[in-house]
């Protein structure tokens, strides 16, 4: 389906007024080279939303898209939401104002619209201190609003404590089989976005439930990656699925001709579980 017959993607709009489009691209596992067409394809596929992050170690190459397609200043700058996530081993005030500098040189842009601590390492707490740097950023109008990533309550709280700010999303794995529920209850209690990565469990939910999604999937005429997506869009979550073809780029952003009745929905509800798809936010860091 081509962009101007797919519905809009809807605005969330996060507890200091800014406005996210509930649907972005995910740009891990892609390489600096290889980044670019896979930007170009999606922005000309409808996308107003990229997700990246230095460690993914091609934010040049998403520049460099960005740049192409005339989406860097301008009008087309302002339609567009670019999140980047700052390295574990550059937190601190110094360090992550440092690296801000060397990102959004990188992406070629003024702003960043989200900008996010992306884990909390808790074995080497140093986010109430990035902190008070991203406020900075935000006060100089380099970044539009401030998040975090896989933040377990005691961290949310911890910031919190920290610096009397909630952020306004929470980016977490969040997949049919990792629904992670206690995290979101709490983040829906302190008005916290929750944005779903891995929203397809890197594509192994997308045959979950012995044949449950695949089942719902055919009785509403769309493939199960548009099941599951759909059914995070009815939660209210914000999604990043990653692809680097045109085709299912389109596919992923095509989920608003449809709904799921109740008994579909709450069949997908079910298949929650105890396996996660990436890594254990007490102990990981990315480095
Ligand atoms: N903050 C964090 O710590 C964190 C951690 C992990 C991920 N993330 C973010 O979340 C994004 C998405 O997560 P993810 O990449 O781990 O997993 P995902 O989006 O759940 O799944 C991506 C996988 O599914 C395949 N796929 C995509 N669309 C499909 C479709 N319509 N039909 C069949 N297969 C499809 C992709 O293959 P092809 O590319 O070959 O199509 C890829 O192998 C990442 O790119 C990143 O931006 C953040």
């Amino acid at each position: 389906m081509s962009e101007q017959h797919m519905s809009p993607v809807p605005m969330i709009r996060l507890h200091d007024g800014t406005e996210i489009p509930q649907v972005g691209l995910g740009v891990l596992r892609i390489d600096d080279e290889g980044v670019t067409p896979v930007v170009e394809s999606a922005l000309a596929a409808g996308y107003r939303h990229i997700d990246g992050a230095a460690g993914y170690n091609n934010e040049g190459g998403v520049g460099r898209a960005l740049v192409n397609a005339g989406y860097a200043t301008g009008e087309r700058r302002r339609e567009l939401w670019v999140t980047t996530k700052l390295r574990d081993s550059e937190q601190g005030y110094d360090s992550a104002l440092k690296a801000f500098d060397r990102q959004i040189g990188l992406l070629q842009l003024e702003y960043v619209d989200m900008y996010m601590i992306h884990w909390p390492t808790p074995f080497d707490w140093r986010s109430g201190e990035t902190w008070k740097a991203f406020v900075r950023l935000r006060e100089e109008g380099r970044v539009r609003t401030l998040g975090v990533c896989n933040f377990l309550p005691e961290h949310l709280e911890r910031l919190h404590e920290e610096t009397g700010e909630w952020p306004t999303v929470n980016q977490i794995e969040l997949h049919p089989t990792w629904q992670q529920r206690e995290v979101t209850a709490f983040c829906r209690e302190h008005g916290i976005a929750v944005e779903a990565y891995s929203p397809m469990a890197r594509g192994a939910d997308l045959n979950a439930g012995n044949g449950t999604v695949e089942r719902i999937a055919a009785a509403n005429g769309v493939s199960p990656a548009q099941a599951i997506l759909r059914w995070h869009i009815e939660n209210g979550t914000i999604i990043i699925p990653k692809s680097v073809h045109a085709e299912r780029q389109r596919e992923n952003l095509d989920l608003f001709g449809f709904e799921l009745t109740p008994e579909e929905h709450a069949a997908i509800d079910a298949l929650d579980g105890p396996t996660r798809a990436g890594h254990d936010p007490l102990t990981f860091s990315y480095a």
